[in-house]
């Protein structure tokens, strides 16, 4: 996500913004107050009604405030032309939205024409939107909307957004409606994209995990979008601000959080590293030396190929078992991978390596338990965080000192 000093998004305030629809009593958004940084995606989540469309399409005058003030990069929206703020402003909705008459080239091209770009430039931003939102524009640019699946139609709502270049985009749950594999890969997508481009990027969604993922910043809104909390995804899972915002973001809030840390926030265990064939008595002597009970056989390239407990060794010399590959993770694997892999295998650590395959360390159950721990502030003694919680394998059956099972099958 965009965290260097190079957005070229622009930064967006709302002050004391009121939006009542004629004839109804009560106002849809009363008195919303907000920040939204320049260059940074903030997701907006909240129960159906809590009015996150209402407030977003006052961003680009779709909808005009009943009162309060919107600026962007500090100038009012209102002193603006309602037709060029939104020419300025990419907007994509539920579904693609695509006018069905119009071939998916010329969807794309909607804002581009309407700016006056040539056809060669035209052409050339059409194919490269297409390809960055994963569609060959060889094969997609003549279709029409109908000949795609869902799913192709909301990547072309996405290029279409992101056409004329705007700084801000506005999202309205642009990924609803699609099967959970195309969602992520979209959700993926969005984030190359913003890595390159760095724009002010406000995404509406009910899904508190779509949020945390895509979110900067998430603002969590309830009835007549009064603010519950406006954090960062660690400081709304880790501090809820009230019970409402704890009930949004449910169970399994710790098991999030690990979704954001990198095997890089935990300590690895070391090991000594060895060849197949290596004297099994001055492995040995090496690891009580190191004090480590841990055993990584390695090749030419210190790729890790076995993994032992001191205890497990036999014979005189190291062998290298076939069909034992260990589970290799790589530096940048989030905590909860690192977990999901550790549970499946029924491995009690994992072996973390870098970029180029090389051996780092050993990533264990009781490291990350420890990490949770923290996270979470409690006492050791009280609820460990679900996910973490093997009672039977921490504990007893499978342990660290080689008592229990092999580290490596
Ligand atoms: N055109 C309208 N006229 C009258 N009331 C409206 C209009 N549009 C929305 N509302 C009301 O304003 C409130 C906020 O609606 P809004 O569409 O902003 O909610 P939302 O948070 O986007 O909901 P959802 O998650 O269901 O899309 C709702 O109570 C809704 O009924
Ligand atoms: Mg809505």
């Amino acid at each position: 996500m965009s965290q260097t000093s190079t957005a070229t998004g622009s930064e967006i305030v709302f002050a004391d913004v009121v939006k009542r629809y004629p004839g109804q009593g009560r106002a849809a958004v009363d008195h919303l107050s907000l920040t939204i940084p320049a260059g940074r995606i903030v997701t907006f989540v909240g129960v159906s009604g809590c009015g996150k469309t209402t407030s977003l399409k006052m961003i680009n005058r779709l909808i005009e405030p009943t009162s309060g003030t919107i600026t962007i990069d500090g100038r009012d929206t209102r002193s603006l032309d309602a037709d060029e703020l939104r020419r300025r402003i990419g907007y994509v909705i539920q579904g693609g939205s695509l006018f069905p008459h119009m071939t998916v080239g010329a969807n794309v091209a909607v804002v581009p024409k309407l700016l006056g770009w040539n056809k060669r430039r035209i052409a050339r931003r059409t194919d490269e939107l297409l390809e960055m939102v994963g569609l060959d524009p060889a094969a997609y640019r003549d279709r029409y909307p109908k000949e795609l699946s869902g799913g192709q139609q909301q990547r072309v709502g996405v290029a279409r957004g992101l056409a004329a270049d705007p700084p801000v985009l506005l999202m309205d749950e642009p990924f609803g409606a699609v099967d959970p594999i195309t969602r992520t890969h979209l959700q993926d997508e969005l984030l190359d994209v913003q890595a390159q481009l760095h724009k002010t990027i406000v995404c509406v969604t009910h899904d508190i995990d779509e949020a945390i993922k895509l979110g900067d910043r998430i603002l969590v809104l309830q009835d007549q979008a009064r603010i519950a909390q406006y954090g960062t995804a660690s400081e709304i899972l880790t501090n809820p601000a009230d019970d409402f915002v704890a009930d949004f973001t449910g169970g399994g809030s710790t098991l999030r959080r690990l979704a954001l840390e990198r095997v890089s926030s935990i300590e690895l265990e070391s090991a000594v590293l060895v060849r197949g064939g290596d004297p099994v008595a001055r492995v040995l002597a090496q690891a009580r030396e190191r004090g480590t009970n841990q055993v990584v056989v390695v090749d030419g390239r210190n790729h890790p190929v076995d993994w032992y407990w001191t205890n497990t060794l036999r014979g005189e010399r190291v062998q290298v078992r076939p069909g034992r590959q260990p589970i290799l993770l790589d530096e940048d694997a989030t905590l909860d991978a690192v977990l999901d892999a550790l549970v499946t295998s029924f491995h009690e650590g994992a072996l973390v390596v870098d970029h180029a395959g090389e051996f780092l360390g050993v990533a264990t159950f009781d490291e990350i338990t420890r990490f949770v721990r923290r996270l979470s502030a409690e006492p050791v003694d009280e609820s460990p965080a679900e996910g973490a919680q093997r009672p039977g394998e921490i504990e007893g059956e499978s342990r660290p000192d080689g008592a229990g099972q092999e580290p490596s099958c």
